[in-house]
């Protein structure tokens, strides 16, 4: 649904040209949910403005639904929402006059006007603040009011850049909510964000850029699997064990962690500061079996009360996919 192939962009500042987008390769299939992740000038807002034609590249294509951003312009348009960073300023109209006169601007016939714009009002949940002047509206009824806005027309495609952004935690679930939503109803959405927990869960994939060039683009789970590979990040287990009833049983805590310690598969193991008395196992790089540690104990004899494999995080793999561990 979005191609982007070789795209380049930059800007003349200061005497020099500076690499918004280096040599971009994406493709975004339909349906997804592409989470655009990357530190502030990285090049995520400078990617959504060629797709929805307000910037054009120096070289290399952008596509939408096979139609191309240089000369398909006004047909892109029909097709995709755009939400930009920063939303303008409309004094002195209300949510329903605001969008009414999106409707209008997109050219649906007056008859449908009022039921498209209850609709997206009911979408968003800003049904209750349909007569409320836009400036008098929260920051996170205006983001709200942002989608409200880009669904008016029914585009595919949706293009949110950083839909959370200023928003307060409740916020922000809100928003994730709509997202996961719109992305039930079939629509094909891009959304950029630096909060990555965020978009691990709404979306179904992701691309993580940095200084205009595409470091990494797949499902999460791809990403999970590419910092493994490299052994760039180990795995953790924490286990919590039964303390012995008999005082004169041997010690289970060394039992454990010599019985562990003696299979290579484990790397080492440490006490964990949150939990006193609980071992902390570090897996081989590449390990991340869980079964086999429990097995271990098992025939060591030692009882086990809890057992918690420390999961990789999304912010542990994009800093070790962006800090060059990968190259
Ligand atoms: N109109 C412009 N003129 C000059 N430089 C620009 C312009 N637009 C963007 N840039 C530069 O291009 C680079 C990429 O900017 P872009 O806005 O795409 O980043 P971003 O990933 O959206 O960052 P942020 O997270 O801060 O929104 C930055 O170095 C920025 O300064
Ligand atoms: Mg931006």
């Amino acid at each position: 649904m979005i191609e982007l192939k070789k795209l380049r962009k930059s800007f003349f500042v200061g005497g020099k040209n500076l690499h918004a987008l280096d040599g971009i390769d994406l493709s975004i299939g339909p349906g997804e949910v592409f989470g655009f992740i990357g530190p502030n000038g990285a090049g995520k807002s400078t990617t959504m403005r060629i797709l929805s034609g307000l910037l054009r590249q120096n070289s290399g294509t952008a596509t939408v639904n096979g139609l191309d951003t240089l000369t398909d312009g006004d047909a892109i348009r029909r097709i995709i929402g755009y939400m930009p960073d920063f939303l303008g300023v409309y004094d002195d109209l209300t949510v329903d006059e605001y969008l009414q006169f999106f409707a209008a601007a997109f050219k649906i016939p007056r008859s449908d006007r009022r039921r498209i714009v209850d609709q997206v009002l009911e979408l968003t949940d800003l049904t209750s603040k349909r007569a409320a002047m836009v400036d008098s509206l929260s920051r996170g009824m205006q983001q709200r009011l942002g989608i409200a806005r880009v669904l008016i027309h029914d585009p595919k495609v949706l293009l949110l850049d950083e839909p959370a952004s200023g928003l307060d935690p409740r916020a922000r679930i809100e928003m994730r909510s709509l997202i996961t939503e719109l992305g039930r109803m079939g629509k094909t959405i891009m959304v950029s964000s630096h909060i990555l927990t965020e978009l691990g869960e709404m979306c179904t994939s992701l691309g993580m850029i940095e200084r205009g060039k595409l470091l990494f683009a797949g499902s999460l789970q791809d990403a999970f699997a590419r910092v493994r590979a490299a052994g760039a990040v180990r795995e953790r287990i924490i286990v919590e064990i039964e303390a012995p009833a008999n005082l004169e049983a041997p010690d289970t805590r060394s039992l454990a962690t010599a019985a562990l310690l003696a299979d290579s598969r484990v790397q080492s193991i440490d006490k964990e500061p949150q939990h006193p008395g609980a071992l902390s196992i570090e897996l081989t790089p590449g390990e991340h079996g869980h079964h086999f540690v429990f097995q271990i104990l098992d025939r060591a004899g030692v009882q086990v009360r809890s057992f918690t494999p420390q999961t990789l995080k999304l912010e542990d793999a994009f800093l070790k996919l962006t800090t060059g561990a990968l190259q």
